[in-house]
Formats: C-alpha cells, structure tokens, sequence
C-alpha cells in the first residue's frame, strides 16, 4: 500500500486526509505539534471508514516523523493561517520558518518522496521546500490551481445553473491576488464559457474568484479547508497512482514562459514522477499580462525571503 503522510493536522490537513481515505488509495500518516490532535483525528477518521467504505489506515504522530519513512508523497500544511484582513504574504516569514523546519524533517525520513505544498504564501513556501529539500523541481509541487479553478468552476457553473461536474476552467499565476483566471481555456462540456457568459459576468467571476480565498475567511474568521482538502486529496491520488492528469499547479518555471527561477501555477502533467511535464500553452494579451504581472511579484517576495 502506498503511504501519504500530511504534516499539519490543522483544518487543511485534516481534510485532506479525510477525503484521500474515502479515495482509498494510500495509508495515511498525520504529523503535528500539537500533543494528541493527529492520534485523535486519525482515530476519529478511521471509525468512519465501516461507513464510508475505506479501508486505508489513518494514524497520527505528534512531534516523531519516524513513520513519515518510505512516504511516496508527503503533504505540508504545517503554518499559520490567515486571519481576516491579513494576506498571504503577511504571512511569509512566519510559515518560511516552520517549512524549513518541517522540510528537513521530512527529508531525514523520507527522501525519495514527492513533496507536495499547501503552506501560504503557496508559490513562495513551494520555492523554499524546493531549495531547502535539495530535491530536483520535478519532485516538489505545490497545490494552488487546483483550488482556485475548482472556485472559478463552481461559479460558472452557479451563473449557468448547470452541474459543476460539467465545467473545467483554468487559473494560471501565483495563489493569491495576482492569480490569472484564464476564460480563453475555461469550458462546459467543451463549450467555451466565452460563448455562455458575456464578458462582464465572467470579469465578475474572475474577480470572485481571485478575492475566494478572503471570502470565507470574512464569512468565518478562519481559511476554508474543504476545497482545499479535496484539491490536495485529488494531487496526491494523481501522483500514488501514476494517473497523468493535466492540471494547473504550482511548479518551477526555468524559462518557460519567459519566466525562470520561480514557482507559479502553470498547466502540468502530474504523475509519479511528479512533476513530469509542463505545458506552455498560448495565452491571449490579458492573461500574458497578468501572468508576467503576478510572477514580478513573487520575485520580489522571493527577494525579501533571501532568495
Ligand atoms: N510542525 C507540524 N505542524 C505544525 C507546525 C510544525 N512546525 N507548526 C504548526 N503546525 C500545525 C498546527 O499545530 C496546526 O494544527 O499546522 C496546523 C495548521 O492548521 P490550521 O491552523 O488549522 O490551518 P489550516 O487552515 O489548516 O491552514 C494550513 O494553509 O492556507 C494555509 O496559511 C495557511 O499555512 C496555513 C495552512
């Protein structure tokens, strides 16, 4: 059996962990500070699995990464989240601090794994696993399009009162306020949306969706987790099970793009392998725009991490 092992048993981690059991591919190892919280959860889970039909493990271990050894990927959420008003990158050092820690960690137990990133600020925390890791880029991703497509999809779909099984959108660039919604490549069984919505509703939509993140915190005080959780349990399934999909992810750009030195969410082929391939595709005028604007920024931020 595969083994997945998620550092941070927080709202995320949890989550993640719950929906990756219900995928039943992978055992399931829980990592956190916090003395008794991933035993607990982990034991919550598994009496879950008589009715949800599971039959992975899911344990839990505070403070001791000894059975994070032979993980094929390892998840960290392990960070602060964000409070209302707060951005992302307010939380910059903060969570570089505990990624460090976190990473080395996990490389002394696990070091063939597939590293994949949900800390925030995501595209910068996915860099410093990457340079503190030592691993090759193909083997340290970072879970930010996923997400934010899923929410670009979902609106879409809420607009045309149709099933959100039906959309697939696409959002490129950083996972934050500069993230690039991309119409052009957003379909509804093949539709694309640009021929459903007129250009202010999916303006509209794509503002939403850059401010989705803000809007639940606003609502209740703490980051969403479910949606977070799902994109992350799909990520980690892609790459247990060598399924090749193609979705937008964080990775290190090295030219592409006209980009090089970075992680921003581009579109990627994820298997085994991790990272096994990205995809430059063509962009209209806005969204090269807009992804060359959100990709200054975080070089600046890389700056102000020391990198
Ligand atoms: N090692 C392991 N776990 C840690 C560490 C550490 N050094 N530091 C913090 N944690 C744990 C906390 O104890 C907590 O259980 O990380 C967990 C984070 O969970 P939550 O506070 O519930 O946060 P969550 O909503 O899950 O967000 C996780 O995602 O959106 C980002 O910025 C957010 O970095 C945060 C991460």
């Amino acid at each position: 059996m595969a083994k997945v092992s998620i550092i941070g048993a927080g709202n995320v981690g949890a989550s993640a962990a719950l929906f990756l059991a219900q995928r039943d591919v992978a055992d399931i190892i829980l990592v956190d500070i916090v003395d008794g919280l991933p035993a607990g959860k982990a034991l919550d889970m598994v009496q879950a699995a008589p009715v949800q039909s599971f039959s992975v493990s899911v344990t839990g271990s505070t403070k001791d990464y000894s059975p994070v050894a032979g993980s094929d990927v390892v998840i960290i959420t392990s960070g602060l989240p964000r409070k209302p008003g707060m951005t992302r990158e307010d939380l910059l050092k903060t969570n570089a601090g505990i990624v460090k820690s976190v990473t080395e960690s996990v490389v002394s137990q696990a070091p063939d794994c597939i590293l994949l990133m949900l800390t925030n600020p995501l595209d910068l925390m996915t860099y410093q696993a990457w340079k503190v890791s030592g691993f090759p880029a193909n083997r340290v991703v970072g879970q930010s399009g996923v997400l934010d497509s899923a929410r670009f999809s979902y609106f879409v779909a809420e607009a045309l009162g149709v099933s959100p099984a039906d959309v697939t959108a696409m959002v490129l660039g950083g996972h934050g306020d500069t993230m690039v919604p991309v119409p052009q490549y957003t379909t509804v069984s093949g539709i694309p949306v640009t021929q459903l919505l007129p250009k202010e509703k999916i303006d509209e939509i794509s503002q939403r969706t850059r401010d989705g993140g803000a809007e639940i915190v606003n609502l209740m005080g703490v980051s969403g987790y479910y949606a977070a959780g799902a994109s992350l349990a799909k990520m980690a399934e892609a790459i247990v099970r060598d399924q090749k999909r193609i979705l937008p992810a964080s990775a290190l750009l090295t030219g592409q793009y006209g980009l090089d030195d970075l992680y921003i969410g581009v579109p990627i082929k994820l298997g085994a392998g991790g990272v096994e391939e990205i995809y430059e595709i063509e962009l209209d005028e806005e969204s090269r725009t807009e992804l060359n604007k959100s990709a200054a920024f975080y070089k600046e931020q890389l700056q102000v991490l020391g990198y």
